[in-house]
């Protein structure tokens, strides 16, 4: 079967103007507090992840009036927001994930920044927000990243981490949609999304919460879905796991996603399977692309159902020889592990998922050939 298409990959490939084209859309307000580069170079030892920031952040503004304006590159820094925003009530938010790469030569580039655009507007519908044009989003990460140029690092496993947000500013407590959003996108030089970098992660299957339910908020990239992931995430961290395995809400038997990773089975016959987008699954850009690059290579890549006793049974009977979970954060992460209320399975870190972690990054650090046109040039 081969990989169908999702809308936002069609999206996705949508032409998009160049980088110089679209440079100074959002316009730069320079900052007199702009680090010095020994500070900078400084900044850029022992990233982390999402802990440190560059020197600016991308914002814009939208009301019904103006729509989205005062597009501009201001000085990174606190916010000030009426108690009564209605995104500290209602949580009427959405975010994006996307990575800046230093290429060998110098030049600086991103990994199908369309596909986050589209995303993010696949999330803005479902959450009421105003529909954000990609070239605005495109230019936002443009005028950003050339502004702060400085931080995107060099090294394996290190990028300029891109987050892109919208978020109800309006001041008003009645139930409704707002009449006042900031965009905005923040940069931070990371490394390794998990503390014991690329390590396989240890897995505990959650089956009293789940993250999303049939009709929920799902398939959107918005802050409650996150939220709703953090209990149990907190009680497998004390049991000491990485990460919870959730399941479908409806039955409570397959397979949905980690919460901020999609997750991935490969078959002992090198065959390799991942959760049908049923809704309530986040449509990673990751996971399209392993999909894509698989079949490429006359990879048998299939997207079902799984049902979690399936897949346990599985892996005791060796028919299952690796899982990984995949995200731009997390890239691809070999599990290590998977433990319930009743089992605790060992999984070995295999060669499907290192070849997939390699083949991905090569395209997107330039070191292989970009046959599918995923790569914009930024800087
Ligand atoms: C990403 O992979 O970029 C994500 O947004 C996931 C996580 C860090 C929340």
């Amino acid at each position: 079967m081969s990989y169908e298409f999702t809308q936002l990959d069609k999206d996705a490939a949508a032409p998009m103007p160049s980088a110089d084209e679209l440079a100074g859309t959002f316009e730069l307000n320079k900052s007199d507090h702009e680090r010095t580069e020994a500070e900078a170079a400084a900044l850029l030892q022992d990233m982390g992840f999402g802990v440190k920031f560059s020197d600016y952040m991308a914002h814009a503004t939208w009301t019904a009036e103006k729509g989205w304006h005062d597009k501009r590159i201001e000085p990174y820094g606190p916010l000030s927001l009426d108690p009564a925003g209605s995104v500290l009530h209602y949580g009427q938010e959405v975010f994006e994930g996307l990575k800046a790469y230093r290429h060998e030569d110098g030049s600086v580039w991103s990994f199908r920044p369309a596909y986050n655009a589209a995303r993010l507007n696949k999330s803005n519908r479902r959450l009421a927000i105003p529909h954000l044009p990609h070239e605005d989003f495109v230019a936002s990460i443009v005028d950003l990243v050339r502004a702060d140029e400085r931080y995107v690092p060099t090294g394996e496993g290190t990028s300029l981490y891109l987050r892109p947000f919208i978020f109800a500013s309006e001041a008003f407590l009645g139930v409704r949609s707002a009449a006042r959003f900031e965009y905005m996108v923040i940069a931070s030089p990371s490394g390794a999304y998990f503390e014991h970098g690329f390590q396989p992660i240890r897995l505990w299957v959650e089956r009293e919460y789940h993250r999303a339910g049939p009709g929920g908020m799902g398939d959107a990239k918005t802050g409650g879905n996150y939220a709703s992931s953090l209990l149990p995430k907190v009680v497998a961290h004390d049991k000491g796991y990485d990460e919870c395995l959730f399941l479908d809400a409806a039955t409570n038997t397959n397979l949905d996603e980690l919460g901020g990773m999609n997750v991935f089975v490969v078959m002992a016959d090198g065959s390799v399977k991942t959760p049908k987008l049923t809704g309530n699954i986040l449509p990673g850009g990751t996971r399209s692309s392993i999909l894509q690059l698989l079949e490429s290579q006359g990879v048998k890549a299939t997207e079902e159902t799984i049902a979690y006793d399936e897949l346990v049974a599985g892996i005791e009977k060796g028919d299952v020889a690796e899982m990984f979970a995949c995200g731009t954060a997390a890239v691809v992460t070999s599990i290590g592990s998977l433990t319930g209320e009743d089992f605790h399975i060992e999984l070995e870190m295999g060669e499907v998922t290192k070849k997939v972690y390699k083949d991905l990054t090569d395209i997107q650090l330039g070191r292989a050939e970009d046959k599918f046109g995923w790569l914009y040039r930024l800087a």
